[in-house]
């Protein structure tokens, strides 16, 4: 490792189009934070950087779905993400957004210094365009037959029901979602990267010069770049993003991938005005936190826009994470198949650092891993709980106990006692390398062994047993648990921060500081240290199975969101049709048909007569719901009787996919008695 004398850490820029949730936790901020917060530990100069990504076309189209501005999605989503963050204790020295002036005039500067310089290429292509609204159409605005599997609603980049990635020109029939309209082809020009040109070098710089990136990225980037680079435009035709600094690009913004990145440099500018020190002394270090799907972004593309413009320095590396599933199932938005951070900060407070804990525990660095409750549970009761909490809490008990809370003097110690003192600085070692090499799950476990030790030593000791026959043997043991105790505070404090910080409020330690690890006088003898309170608790079954069945529940939704229209009934005749005598009639009165949970009574002013109907949308709905409604009712219904009431017609409802029943009533109200033919 070259030296150097400050770090700089990016976390991606999470798109600002929906919550934040455990999988973008576990794949890039957990690891970022606990990065972070080492090095400060360790006295080093960090600037860890975040912030929203709030361009890009998924966003204009939310926007549009739901009637309002992308800026008012962006502020909705910005400020739900960075306040979970934020009681998350993601430690981000700053947290921007692409939508900042700052973010504009950087993105603006950086792409016109590349202009200036020569480094594009200008080329002129046929893209969709819709003559109605009068723009070009981004491939997710263009719908239409997959030519693969046939499905009508394939998207111009993909086609969601087989999965095949498509070009727009690809799909038969294209329409375009703004107007519906069949769009035409139009030249557009647009600016592009010549990555081709970049080819010899980024070979060089990571095939040759970083062997040691992790193999998944390493390997993603091998596979790209021995596949051949092409020119990216780096240009869009979209009114949202960052208009493209020229006279000539009118209408035109930069591509949300070419903005993005350049908005931890924008991000830096406004945690700094010494921004360049971090960006051009080549005695910085940066890292970026990323998840898989972002390595070509960070590790190509980005990287060649750095060099192109000449001043900047380039990662030194980019840790990127695999994916988190979530009990068996890819976590998606779209299908709310997530754990969300907001939601989970609310129905779990004070438990920040169990889900850090689980997440770091069950990290998918080197392969996909799968979140289960059930495995929340068990790391929370057999790690947490019994292995550190009860660790700790037996030391301070016992020590309030038999000295209270006063550091005892320690005699001579034995060798049980030397080993396991040892051990602290040895299991330092380990766990800095884990660190320093970005193996934050093996980091964690070895932290944790410091813990296991420490219960070891207590149960092997037994001060509880030997304070009747040797209370001066015990003075040693108690002092020996209470040093392990705050050299754990140290060492656990980059993955348990909340927790370790109200330990060290329990033992009155108020430096911090990486090097002291290994120090067995961190609490002198004398020292008074307090009565604590549980670290962590245990979570019971019912808590689990509470969130489970709330995935379940997702399922279940989802299940029925897509459910197929049963095949339509065999035909029949108008003259079938026109047997049946449908009318509108309103709901006077309605009552539970007692002891059933399905019927109910109502009384129907059908505008011939008022009759009393016996319906089976008790499930759905309560009496005073209904009252006063406009229905569809079938009036010539030959009667029958039911619990012993004579129902003289029928009321029409439609069948959701989920089996509850809704009515079908005339839109405008029409008067009671109408035909409906
Ligand atoms: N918004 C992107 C994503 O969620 C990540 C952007 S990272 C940045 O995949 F470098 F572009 F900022
Ligand atoms: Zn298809």
């Amino acid at each position: 490792m070259t030296d150097y004398k400050r770090t700089l850490i990016t976390s991606a820029l999470p798109y600002a189009n929906g919550p934040v949730h455990i999988g973008h936790l576990a794949g890039v901020y957990v690891p970022a934070d606990i990065y972070a917060r080492y090095l400060r530990l360790k006295g080093e100069e960090v600037a860890f950087i975040g912030g929203s990504d709030e361009h890009g076309v998924p966003i204009t189209l939310k926007a549009k779905k739901e009637g309002v501005t992308p800026q008012d999605v962006v502020d909705k989503y910005h400020g739900m993400i960075k306040d979970s963050f934020q009681r998350f204790g993601i430690s981000f020295d700053v947290y921007s957004r692409t939508s900042a002036k700052v973010h504009h005039e950087t993105a603006s500067e950086f792409f016109k210094k590349l202009y200036d310089d020569g480094k594009f290429i200008e080329k002129t292509s046929e893209q969709y365009y819709d003559e109605e609204a009068n723009q070009f159409l981004a491939d997710r605005y263009i719908t239409g037959t997959c030519p693969k599997c046939g499905n009508e609603k394939a998207y111009g980049d993909q086609c969601e029901s087989c999965g095949t990635s498509l070009n727009a020109t690809d799909l038969i029939n294209p329409k375009s979602v703004l107007s519906g309209n069949i769009p035409v082809m139009k030249e557009t020009k647009h600016w592009y990267l010549p990555l081709d040109q970049y080819e010899p070098w980024l070979k060089e710089w990571i095939l040759e010069g970083h062997k040691e990136w992790k193999t998944n990225v390493y390997g993603q980037c091998k596979s790209w770049i021995d596949s051949g680079l092409q020119p990216r435009a780096v240009t869009r035709d979209l009114d949202w993003g960052v208009p493209v600094p020229l006279d000539e690009a009118k209408g035109k913004v930069l591509y949300v991938w070419f903005d993005a990145p350049i908005g931890y440099i924008s991000a830096t500018k406004e945690l700094t005005p010494e921004w360049e020190k971090w960006w051009k002394d080549p005695e910085t270090k940066m890292v970026h936190f990323i998840g898989k799907d972002n390595i070509v972004f960070h590790c190509i593309i980005f990287p060649a826009m750095l060099k192109a413009e000449g001043t900047y320095i380039l990662p030194d590396n980019v840790p990127a994470n695999e994916f988190l599933n979530l009990e068996g199932d890819k976590i998606s938005t779209s299908r709310n198949w997530a754990v969300w951070l907001h939601e989970y900060l609310d129905e779990f407070p004070g438990k920040e650092d169990v889900l850090k804990y689980t997440l770091t525990a069950n990290a998918p660095e080197t392969k996909d891993n799968d979140f289960t409750w059930k495995d929340y549970q068990a790391r929370n009761n057999n790690e947490l709980v019994a292995v550190l909490g009860n660790f700790v809490n037996r030391a301070l008990v016992l020590t309030q106990k038999y000295y209270e809370g006063v550091i005892p003097e320690a005699g001579e110690l034995n060798t049980t006692d030397r080993t396991t003192l040892l051990e602290i600085r040895n299991i330092k070692a380990e766990v800095e390398k884990s660190l320093d090499n970005y193996r934050f799950r093996e980091a964690l476990k070895l932290a944790m062994d410091l813990a296991r030790l420490g219960n070891k030593y207590l149960a092997d000791e037994e001060p509880w047993k030997v304070v009747k026959t040797d209370p001066e043997r015990v003075k040693t043991v108690m002092n020996t648990c209470l040093q392990i105790t705050a050299n754990l505070t140290i060492m656990l404090q980059p993955f348990l921060p909340f927790s370790m910080d109200k330990l060290r409020g329990f033992i009155n330690l108020e430096e911090l500081n990486w090097a002291n690890l290994g120090r067995t006088d961190l609490l002198p003898a004398g020292h008074k240290v307090n009565t604590p309170e549980l670290l962590f608790e245990k979570i019971e079954d019912a808590t689990i199975e509470a969130q489970v069945q709330k995935l379940l529940d997702t399922k279940k939704a989802n299940e029925a969101a897509n459910a197929v229209a049963k095949p339509a009934k065999e035909n029949c005749t108008y003259d079938d049709f026109q047997k049946m005598d449908i009318r509108t009639g309103t709901i006077i009165e309605a009552e539970k048909v007692a002891k059933t949970k399905k019927l109910m009574k109502l009384k129907i002013d059908t505008g011939i007569d008022q009759r009393t109907v016996v319906s089976g949308i008790a499930e759905y709905y309560e009496p005073e719901q209904v009252i006063g409604r406009q229905v569809s009712i079938l009036v010539n219904l030959e009667p029958r009787e039911l619990r012993g009431i004579m129902s003289q017609g029928m009321i029409l409802m439609a069948e959701d996919a989920d089996g509850s029943l809704k009515f079908v009533s005339p839109v405008q109200t029409v008067k009671n008695g109408s035909e409906i033919k």
